[in-house]
């Protein structure tokens, strides 16, 4: 018989009994993003034609084709979650506070809360550059049936249940873990389907790929200043190659591809450096994790950090494991103030 790859709706049937106390909700809520992200990849490959649909008089009557691109996305991931009642609360990184959702339904009262940075690398979208959409699922902590509060949205990232991005790239993916391995998805455009092309995902345990905006170096601290060099000395396999995209979700991908490490430090600048912890580190740190890598702010594992704030930002060193462990032990040698 022929083989063919699973189709992402096939595979989350086939996996949906192998979590524990599972109810499908889990499924279904990814099921949801599935199709969001179908939407917003739509919206993002015509970015470059807006302009000029729009002077052929092709926006609609409320402009919607002009608004920006992660407000838009923003509104298509809430609106499909909301629509499906599939969740009780919205974190997003576009959003002042959370959102809580009250399902209709007394029978269906939802038990999870998604965290979302709706466009990630959104400086990037008016060069033609790959941008991402990142989502983190938790279970909430307060009694289902009543409204959620921010403790549902304050988790460590090691109790996430799933977490995953979208890269809108050459081609469109979809990658993410429910704590059992890492798995990618590629879009078929022409029939819009998801199909499971990288089973599996795994970091190589090292690699010759630095991925920082070097651009700040005066600002770093000393072990990463430190690292850094490190990296460009003549030895061994380095000199390595530096790849920095300026979008996390394209910079993380490579780098789980091909072996390398991303690191967005703190500065002088900006004392916790610039990533959220929980629309950016925390998805990024799990998938980083299931898929044999390491995610740590300088000198803690970035999962264990417990966040205090929504929009709380933190360090984040992620990718290779001998990689970060080595940037780590530059990063040890100096006190981290
Ligand atoms: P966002 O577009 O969601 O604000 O995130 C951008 C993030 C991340 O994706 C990227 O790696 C980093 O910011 C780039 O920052 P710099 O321009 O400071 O390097
Ligand atoms: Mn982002
Ligand atoms: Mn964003």
């Amino acid at each position: 018989m022929e083989q063919r790859n699973k189709t992402l709706g096939e595979f989350l049937i086939e996996h949906q009994t192998a979590f524990k106390y599972s109810t499908g909700e889990l499924s279904k809520l990814i099921n949801a993003l599935r199709l969001a992200a179908k939407v917003v990849n739509h919206e993002v490959n015509k970015a470059g034609l807006v302009d000029i649909l729009g002077a052929a008089g092709e926006t609609n009557i409320q402009g919607e084709d002009q608004q920006k691109l992660d407000v838009l996305a923003n509104e298509k991931f809430i609106q499909t979650l909301k629509n499906r009642e599939i969740v009780c609360g919205i974190g997003s990184e576009e959003e002042d506070d959370f959102i809580s959702i009250n399902s209709q339904d007394e029978q269906h009262q939802n038990k999870y809360v998604v965290l979302i940075d709706p466009l990630d690398g959104s400086s990037n979208i008016d060069v033609n550059v790959p941008v991402g959409t990142i989502f983190s699922i938790y279970r909430r902590v307060t009694p289902i049936g009543t409204p959620v509060t921010l403790e549902d949205f304050l988790q460590p990232g090691i109790n996430q249940v799933a977490a995953g991005y979208i890269v809108y790239g050459t081609s469109t993916m979809l990658v993410y873990t429910t704590g059992h391995g890492v798995n990618g998805f590629t879009l078929n455009p022409a029939i819009g389907t998801f199909y499971l092309s990288h089973p599996k995902m795994q970091f190589p345990e090292t690699g010759n790929i630095y991925s920082i905006n070097e651009g700040n170096y005066v600002h770093f601290p000393q072990g990463v200043k430190d690292y850094i060099k490190y990296c460009q000395e003549e030895e061994d396999d380095r000199p390595y190659t530096s790849r920095y995209i300026g979008s996390l979700v394209s910079d993380f991908h490579r780098n789980m591809i091909k072996g390398g490490i991303y690191i967005y430090p703190r500065s002088s600048k900006a004392r916790k450096g610039k990533l959220r912890l929980l629309y950016e580190c925390n998805p990024m740190a799990f998938l980083a994790e299931q898929a044999n890598g390491l995610a740590s702010d300088g000198y803690r594992r970035i999962m264990e950090i417990q966040p205090t704030e929504l929009h709380e930002r933190a360090p984040f060193f992620c990718g290779s494991r001998k990689m970060v462990e080595k940037a780590e032990s530059f990063m040890a040698q100096y006190t981290d103030s």
